[in-house]
């Protein structure tokens, strides 16, 4: 019979076994990674050292040293800025703008530079004849604490926060009345940390319009080059009413989902504009022209006009890589969109309004523009309803005319065409020539009309809506079409 002493005995002397077992286990255990650690920690130093050796490579051996395009230089640093990611260094942008802004006119202005860091900072304000500069690994973070944010009177040509009613968030760097700024660096980044404002705006714990990246209002001669805007919390970059605004080599970047009206660039009651050789992928439309909202637009009357974009490449998952409107009231003419490429998106280009807008989108051209999988390709909306407020002049009807695509090709589109006009709003004079469009769906009325007058010449694929006007290559009418009014939108795919 085994004794409750006996069986204490065995197993003690089994477990004190096992123990010199484990004992000496862990020992070889803990030398074997105490060996990898090291091994680990040394890989890691030199790594480090030939990375940061690169670094000191590229910045100091001349290819990135900063070019002086001001007659007058200062580093953030010398205001007592700090690049490490959690000081904050609003007051070391302040006073560095103000020193610039003390500045001669006729001096030529001053430049700051942004050296390479971290640098958190609240909303700040830009003065005129200066040029910021970012250099390659400068990152300019925008704190996200709403409290940091100043509130500003709703747009002129919006009367109303176009979330909320009432005041709306200013944009991170800010400028008004200004003129000669430039934004340009070695592609350094603003990174807007967007995250916080969209997930607040989800849940809807805020009580004004999100504040931009980067707004310049009623300012002229501004160029924006080389560098990449990020992670904005509402629209991202937003000229309003300005003229001579030229934007080239930028990059624009939200999550495609999730990160609700990312707009890239949103033109805006703006006079001679430029946007050339861009990237943008972003959480709403890629470039998205504007000129003020209903009434407000109307009354305001500053349209947005002479304006190109050329060479930009822009994915848009939930909207569409260049539109116009659906704030069109100031009228939008002379847009010329060439070589533009959209792909992975909801819809390729695409042109919004609705009764109660007013104003006009007119002698608007696209030249060889490229759909590589989209849902729909060109998109004419005439019920947009989004209103400000319900003092809108319902008779205020928008007129759409002289609209051209010239070039249009790709593939992988569901619906190649959707130009729904209406009675109220027929979309006058559109012109389609070389269009060869590869489509997903093999169906009839992909090439979707209604409401439409104008012309297909040449040769169109696919197939083109009985609205439009038949013309050969020399231009020679084929067969004119009686019905202009017939409507084949077919939303269902
Ligand atoms: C700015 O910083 C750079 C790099 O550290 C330095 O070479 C330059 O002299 C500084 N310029 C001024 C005006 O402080
Ligand atoms: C920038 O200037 C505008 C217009 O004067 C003002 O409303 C805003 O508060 C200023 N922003 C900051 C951060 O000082
Ligand atoms: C800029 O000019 C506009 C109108 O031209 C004016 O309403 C606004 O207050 C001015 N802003 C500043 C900061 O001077
Ligand atoms: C665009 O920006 C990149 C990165 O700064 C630069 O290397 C390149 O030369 C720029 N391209 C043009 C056309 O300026
Ligand atoms: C600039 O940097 C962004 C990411 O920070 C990158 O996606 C882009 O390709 C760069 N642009 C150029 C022109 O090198
Ligand atoms: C919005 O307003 C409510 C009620 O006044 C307040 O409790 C809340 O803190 C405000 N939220 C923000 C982000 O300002
Ligand atoms: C962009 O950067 C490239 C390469 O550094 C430079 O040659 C070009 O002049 C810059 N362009 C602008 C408009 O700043
Ligand atoms: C149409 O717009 C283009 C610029 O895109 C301009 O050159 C042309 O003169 C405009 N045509 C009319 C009739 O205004
Ligand atoms: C058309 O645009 C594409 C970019 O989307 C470009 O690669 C191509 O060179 C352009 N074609 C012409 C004839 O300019
Ligand atoms: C077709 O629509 C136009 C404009 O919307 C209108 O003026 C015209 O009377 C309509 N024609 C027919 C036959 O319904
Ligand atoms: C087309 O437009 C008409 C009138 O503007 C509207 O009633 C209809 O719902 C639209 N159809 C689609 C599919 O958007």
């Amino acid at each position: 019979m085994v004794t409750p002493s006996s069986f204490t005995i065995r197993r003690v002397n089994q477990s004190s076994k096992f123990g010199k077992f484990t004992s000496f286990c862990s020992l070889r255990q803990s030398l074997l990674i105490t060996l990898w650690l090291s091994l680990f920690i040394v890989l890691f130093i030199w790594q480090k050292n030939v990375f940061d050796g690169l670094l000191i490579f590229r910045t100091r051996g001349g290819i990135m040293e900063i070019p002086r395009l001001r007659p007058v230089v200062f580093n953030l640093t010398d205001f007592g800025g700090v690049g490490d990611g959690k000081t904050v260094n609003t007051k070391a942008f302040e006073r560095a703008i103000l020193e610039i802004s003390k500045l001669k006119n006729g001096g030529g202005g001053g430049q700051l530079n942004v050296l390479d860091g971290y640098w958190l900072t609240a909303p700040f304000n830009l003065t005129s004849h200066m040029t910021l500069f970012l250099a390659q690994n400068a990152v300019i973070l925008a704190i996200q604490d709403e409290k940091y944010w100043p509130l500003m009177p709703p747009l002129p040509s919006y009367g109303f926060g176009r979330e909320h009613p009432g005041p709306r968030y200013g944009s991170l760097i800010h400028g008004q009345n200004l003129t000669d700024v430039t934004i340009t660096g070695h592609n350094g980044t603003i990174d807007g940390q967007g995250k916080s404002w969209w997930d607040k705006f989800r849940q809807k714990r805020l009580n004004h319009t999100r504040g931009p990246l980067v707004q310049i209002m009623w300012s002229s001669d501004i160029r924006f080059s080389n560098i990449t805007l990020q992670n904005s919390p509402f629209w991202t970059l937003h000229p309003y009413d300005c003229k001579n605004v030229f934007i080239t080599n930028v990059t624009i970047l939200a999550p495609v989902v999730g990160a609700p009206n990312t707009d890239g660039i949103d033109p805006d009651s703006c006079e001679n504009m430029v946007i050339e050789d861009c990237y943008i992928s972003t959480g709403d439309d890629g470039v998205a022209i504007k000129s003020g909202w209903d009434q407000y637009g109307i009354n305001y009357a500053k349209p947005s006009t002479n304006i190109l974009i050329k060479n930009v490449v822009i994915r848009s998952m939930v909207s569409a890589g260049v539109s116009i409107g659906s704030e069109m009231s100031g009228g939008v003419s002379n847009v010329r969109v060439e070589n533009l490429h959209v792909w992975s998106s909801r819809r390729g280009v695409r042109i919004k309004t609705s009764l109660g807008r007013g104003g006009y989108v007119r002698n608007i051209t696209y030249h060889n523009i490229t759909f590589d999988t989209l849902r729909v390709g060109i998109v004419i909306k005439t019920d947009y309803n989004e209103h400000p407020d319900e003092r809108y002049n319902h008779k205020a009807v928008p007129v759409i005319e002289d609209i051209s695509f010239t070039g249009i090709y790709g593939h992988g589109v569901r619906v190649p065409v959707r130009i729904n006009g209406s009675l109220e709003i027929p979309v006058k004079n559109v012109v389609f020539r070389d269009m060869s469009v590869g489509i997903t769906y093999k169906k009839k009325h992909i090439f979707q009309c209604a409401f439409v007058h104008g012309r297909v010449i040449g040769s169109v694929f696919p197939s083109p809506c009985e609205n439009l006007d038949r013309y050969d290559e020399q231009n020679q009418l084929i067969r004119r079409s009686a019905m202009h009014n017939i409507t084949n939108i077919d939303y269902d795919f």
